[in-house]
């Protein structure tokens, strides 16, 4: 098992964002509980000066909040409710790529789905949350048929301004194999460009690539140089099957070995003179894997939780620190987080360490009692929590930060993110627990 080494950079206590705004969030909140107001982005604009725009996979989005892939992006039905709550995206199940002939190499990733236990977790560090236990995988029905899915939803997200984005998992070798399945490439990577051309012609189309938790417990996995050149190789294979035609996003997993590996993997990803071989975002992180536990006779699950918060946050700011302290500075890439957004107070830390959206799955599974919301379906109610909760909202900690750093109100959500990249060493010395139990004591 990694070690566990928590991020040092956190939102403690209660945000401060003055008298008048935080009278007017905790009333907006109870006021919300039957319904948000819409257009939603309009409202932030008018009451809070705050502009939710932001980036996902190359596209503006209207806001950051995004589903992220699984069990609850697999029908249009899912989509429909999502534009109507008024998610920024949506990312659907991955599916598992072919060949011409229909042949998958991944196929053991293609079984049917199964039951999930929503459960409370601990985490190392003490802290409670919840995660999702399950054997399922990857999308089980036809091709064919995910692409009525990705054209459906596109059609539904063109309606509401919600981007829609397909998942894959190709052919990835083996330590054993020295050979690429090219072939699942092209044909998976045309084929879905197709169908999102067929609904918004010439926009290139955001692709994420996952690399799922369970491939840790894979012995495709066993040794760190392989998935190395996984990472090295993947992008320009996607580029290529479709030139100028498509965004590719590297979904990382976490992996069995220490968080030096995830550094490393993160380096290779961002090398910048890597011209098409290069990801144009990261999706950072996929679930955790526990090898030993046990679930309906299968050993070895995925979990997240705050452990998976925990290890998240705590790379990506070594990251940024290794960043801040290289000359050359190479350009970050994108980044959409993922991994234990609960709350607003979360995102706004994976805010801090650039990431310009952020995209849930477990949340929205979680039991009606968990949110306030009286009216409304899931995501609404998620939404509410994420944006209006008085203390760990994403309002409240963004108008924290704003005051904090003296960011103008005409900065949207993405240009934070960016400030916050180009600035970690202010974000970092400015709140890192060190110096907030420091400046406590003093107090
Ligand atoms: C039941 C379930 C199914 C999932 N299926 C996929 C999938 O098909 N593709 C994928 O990239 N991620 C999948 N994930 C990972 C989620 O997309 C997400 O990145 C991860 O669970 C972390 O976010 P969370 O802590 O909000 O759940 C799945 C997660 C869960 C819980």
């Amino acid at each position: 098992m990694w070690e566990f080494l928590p991020p040092r950079v956190r939102l403690r206590g209660a945000p401060d964002l003055g008298a008048p705004q935080s009278q007017r969030l905790a009333a907006d909140y109870e006021r919300f509980r039957d319904g948000l107001p819409r257009p939603l982005e309009s409202y932030l604009l008018s009451a809070y000066d705050l502009d939710a725009t932001s980036a996902y996979g190359g596209w503006r989005v209207k806001n950051p909040f995004g589903k992220a892939s699984g069990q609850l992006s697999l029908a249009p039905h899912q989509a429909a409710k999502d534009a109507e709550a008024g998610l920024g995206f949506v990312v659907l199940k991955t599916v598992i790529a072919q060949d011409r002939l229909g042949a998958q190499t991944m196929r053991e990733w293609a079984i049917p789905e199964t039951r999930m236990l929503v459960e409370r977790v601990r985490g190392r560090s003490g802290v409670e949350g919840w995660t999702v236990t399950w054997k399922g995988r990857g999308w089980f029905d036809t091709f064919e048929a995910y692409q009525e899915l990705l054209k459906a939803s596109l059609e539904i997200g063109k309606a509401a301004q919600m981007v829609v984005a397909p998942s894959v998992k190709y052919h990835l070798p083996t330590p054993q194999e020295d050979c690429w399945k090219e072939e699942e490439y092209t044909f998976t990577t045309s084929a879905l460009v197709e169908t999102w051309n067929s609904v918004l012609p010439q926009a290139p189309m955001p692709l994420e690539k996952d690399f799922s938790p369970t491939l840790a417990g894979s012995e495709r996995a066993t040794q760190q140089e392989q998935i190395l050149e996984w990472l090295r190789r993947v992008p320009g294979l996607i580029h290529r099957a479709a030139p100028g035609k498509v965004r590719v996003g590297l979904k990382l997993f976490n992996a069995l070995f220490e968080d030096d590996f995830q550094i490393r993997c993160l380096q290779e990803i961002g090398k910048p003179s890597r011209g098409e071989d290069r990801a144009d975002f990261l999706v950072y992180a996929n679930r955790l894997f526990d090898p030993e536990k046990e679930f309906e006779g299968k050993v070895g699950v995925a979990y997240g939780g705050p452990d998976l918060s925990d290890r998240n946050l705590a790379v990506l700011e070594r990251l940024r620190t290794i960043a801040a302290g290289d000359e050359r500075r190479p350009e970050a890439l994108p980044l959409s987080a993922t991994g234990d957004i609960h709350s607003g107070r979360i995102a706004a830390e994976y805010l801090l360490r650039g990431a310009s959206s952020f995209q849930m799955h477990t949340l929205f599974q979680l039991p009606d009692s968990e949110f306030t919301m009286r009216a409304g379906g899931k995501t609404e109610k998620a939404l509410h929590h994420l944006w209006f909760h008085p203390a760990e909202g994403f309002i409240a900690w963004v108008l924290h930060l704003r005051r904090r750093f003296g960011w103008s109100p005409q900065m949207n959500v993405e240009q934070m993110a960016c400030w916050c990249c180009e600035n970690w060493p202010a974000v970092s010395a400015a709140l890192s627990d060190r110096v907030q139990s420091a400046s406590q004591m003093f107090r």
